[in-house]
């Protein structure tokens, strides 16, 4: 079949190379993707948050099946009108979504569906967050409701800190996303996150991975996107993805369902554990990044039979199959990053790295310039490995590190360390 992806980062890049593994796989075309995307797959430069534009590009590459990345396009309502179009799509509509791109509209959800999560309240009116703000004390989360790149919270220590973030965000920071702001009680434990398929009635675990946010070793230096991520998460035992399952994941899908807006496509639940249990802090209406890369290295080529049966309905009839490994992945970001950093660096030796089931670097912002591949983006590479333990994984993943030639780029030396002490 011809499959497109929509997207350009190591997210995509992983995703292609699990899909493009499948004998299922005729013609594999993403788009924007990227230069390391473009040495296993047809890269083609449409916006993908054009609908139209989208449709008719499936249209005319005679596309089979189309899988969403990244949640700009979802939020957007691009899997709405791929499916409107006939097309068979991975994704979930622009109301399902909402899952993600509204943190009070998750809240209600968990609450028509009593899923353990933070307490919390909602907020238009700066005078009316800061009451709330004194009363409750600290520490203290805020949010701007809306998407905002993963910048819209702030986990206030201090009720000043509070009231600060009450200020930028009526003050215009996120724009249209702080319009509304949600205040939440802060939960304590260990994070983790559990990536569940669902067609809108069935649900399949994936699998559960741990990333780590903050830029710098020991969990110091300010919040990215992700520095690296490991699969599974020692932290959610099978108990705990039962209790995930049974008291917020399946009555979540439910009320999705009830509410006449079945969420389809991958369900990405962010839980925070303590005390052997788990509570929701978000949801995520796509893969995460780069928590996909160490997904997709540990499912393969199945990954595209059950991205396919998750679109088809059927999954009640799929099953995963799990070895027993673990995977690894270390970011490579451009210095500077998640602050202002130079593009367009040259990176050397990754022609002479491995490239199997075990080993994959993933591009996340290159491009090809010549016969060179650039850095283009804050995160640039994914080294990824897989293992018999995660220590081998890791020691791997720093291996082909190692032996890339980029002096303009750093990386965290100790991604997996929470799992490994
Ligand atoms: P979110 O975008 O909702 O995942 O929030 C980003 C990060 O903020 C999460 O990954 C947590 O580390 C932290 N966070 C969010 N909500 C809470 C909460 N209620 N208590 C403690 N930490 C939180
Ligand atoms: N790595 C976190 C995310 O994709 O949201």
């Amino acid at each position: 079949m011809n499959i497109l992806i929509l997207g350009s980062g190591g997210r995509e890049h992983a995703l292609a190379w699990a899909v493009k593994q499948n004998p299922k796989t005729d013609r594999l075309i993403v788009a924007p993707g990227n230069a390391g995307i473009a040495l296993l797959a047809e890269c083609a430069d449409i916006d993908i948050l054009d609908s139209v534009a989208v449709v008719n590009f499936c249209d005319e590459n005679a596309i089979d099946f189309v899988i969403v990345g990244p949640e700009a396009p979802l939020a957007a309502g691009v899997a709405d009108a791929c499916r409107a179009a006939g097309l068979l799509t991975f994704g979930p509509s622009a109301a399902a979504a909402k899952l993600e791109a509204s943190k009070a509209f998750t809240k209600e959800i968990c609450d028509a569906c009593a899923a353990p999560t933070a307490a919390w309240a909602r907020f238009t009116d700066a005078a009316a967050a800061r009451a709330y703000i004194a009363a409750q004390g600290a520490p203290i989360v805020v949010k701007a409701d809306g998407l905002a790149a993963g910048k819209g919270v702030i986990v206030a220590m201090t009720e000043a800190e509070a009231l600060a973030a009450i200020d930028d965000m009526f003050g215009g920071e996120f724009g249209a996303a702080g319009a509304e702001v949600v205040i939440e009680e802060f939960m304590a434990g260990e994070e983790a996150s559990f990536f569940i398929l669902t067609d809108g009635t069935h649900a399949l675990p994936i699998g559960t991975a741990q990333d780590h946010k903050r830029a710098f070793d020991g969990d110091t230096g300010p919040n990215t996107g992700g520095m690296g991520a490991y699969s599974p998460a020692p932290v959610l035992t099978d108990a705990i993805q039962r209790q995930a399952m049974e008291e917020i994941v399946l009555p979540t899908i439910a009320e999705m369902a009830r509410r006449g807006t079945a969420y389809q496509g991958v369900l990405y639940a962010g839980l925070m554990i303590e005390n052997g249990r788990a509570r929701l802090v978000e949801y995520n209406a796509r893969f995460g990044d780069p928590e996909c890369q160490v997904l997709m290295m540990r499912l393969g080529a199945q990954a595209l039979d059950l991205m396919l049966a998750t679109a088809e309905g059927r999954l009640d009839q799929v099953q995963v199959t799990w070895a027993d490994d673990h995977a690894l992945t270390v970011v490579m970001a451009s210095n500077g990053y998640p602050g202002a950093y130079a593009k367009g660096s040259q990176i050397r030796g990754l022609e002479e790295l491995p490239e199997d089931s075990r080993h994959m670097v993933f591009h996340a912002g290159t491009a090809q310039r010549d016969a060179s591949v650039i850095a283009s983006g804050g995160r640039v590479l994914n080294v990824t490995a897989r293992g018999e333990t995660l220590r081998e994984a890791r020691d791997a993943a720093y291996a082909m590190v190692d032996r890339i030639d980029w002096p303009a780029g750093f990386c965290r030396r100790d991604i997996g360390w929470r799992a490994l002490k």
